[in-house]
């Protein structure tokens, strides 16, 4: 079981302070949005979770199960269970995509279920593994002997993201804007992907500025308007259509 807690959090970046304040709790099993105009501190959020060095807590906590995960690095959030798919995917040259979802996933499988289970598999059982993640998320088999993102195009970049989770499943993923670039067809692919990993187990938070990806959830439990670096309402499902159809401003108007 994993509850992910942030509690009155404030960051700052570069001494500009970004995150004002944010609350947010959710459970396992649960389906969260977050929706938020431009600017307002999604993807800080997002950074901050995972522990981006460049972002600085000055107050508040994260914590997973009653725990702090403040003063761990990013690498050692990620073996708690936390994956984030980021809005704009790096490119890393030299890195085999292959290579570094086996690798990713033999750390991960170590970390989260003790070293005396046989979790390591060989090349050849993964790429089989795979292959179903793969056409789940619509890349072709030949993306595997590329290297990780690499002149992949905006949307297989995005793509690519929602595979990592597929593949991991991590109990606390936090996808931001896996639907930014996306062709029609894709939204709803990609969107079957994540429902598939937030099992009775696992957490998903998307950060999405449409409402269109989130009709293709098979559960959306809360969704959360973020504005001016904290989280300014908390609604069900329905609270999307009425941001697309309203926009930000009533909600943010009713705050000040
Ligand atoms: N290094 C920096 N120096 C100064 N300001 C920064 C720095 N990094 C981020 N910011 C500012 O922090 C604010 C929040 O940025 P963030 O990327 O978290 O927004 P967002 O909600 O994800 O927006 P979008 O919907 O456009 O992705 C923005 O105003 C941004 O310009
Ligand atoms: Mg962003």
């Amino acid at each position: 079981m994993v509850v992910l807690e942030i509690k009155d959090l404030h960051v700052k970046r570069e001494s500009k302070e970004i995150l004002k304040g944010v609350n947010l709790k959710t459970g396992p099993g649960e389906v969260h949005a977050i929706m938020g105009p431009n600017g307002s501190g999604k993807s800080t959020l997002a950074y901050t979770l995972l522990g981006h060095p460049k972002y600085q807590v000055t107050q508040g906590d994260i914590l997973l199960d009653g725990e702090s995960i403040l003063d761990l690095k990013a690498h050692e959030r990620a073996k708690k269970g936390l994956f984030l798919g980021f809005q704009y995917p790096t490119e890393v040259s030299g890195v085999g995509f292959s290579h570094f979802l086996r690798t990713s996933y033999n750390a991960l499988s170590k970390a989260l279920h003790g070293e005396d289970r046989e979790v390591f598999i060989t090349v050849r059982e993964f790429q089989k593994y795979l292959k179903g993640n793969l056409k789940q998320v619509g890349l072709p088999d030949e993306f595997l002997s590329r290297y990780l993102n690499e002149g992949f195009s905006g949307g297989e970049k995005k793509r690519s993201e929602v595979l990592q989770m597929s593949v991991l499943k991590p109990k606390i993923s936090m996808l931001d804007e896996p639907d930014s670039g996306l062709d029609i067809d894709a939204v709803q692919t990609v969107a079957q992907a994540i429902s598939e990993v937030s099992t009775k187990d696992a957490t998903v938070i998307i950060i999405t500025h449409y409402a269109r990806i989130l009709k293709f959830l098979k559960k959306l439990d809360f969704v959360h308007v973020f504005a001016n670096g904290k989280v300014i309402k908390t609604g069900d499902a329905s609270l999307a259509d009425e941001l697309e159809k309203k926009g930000y401003d009533w909600v943010v108007k009713k705050q000040s």
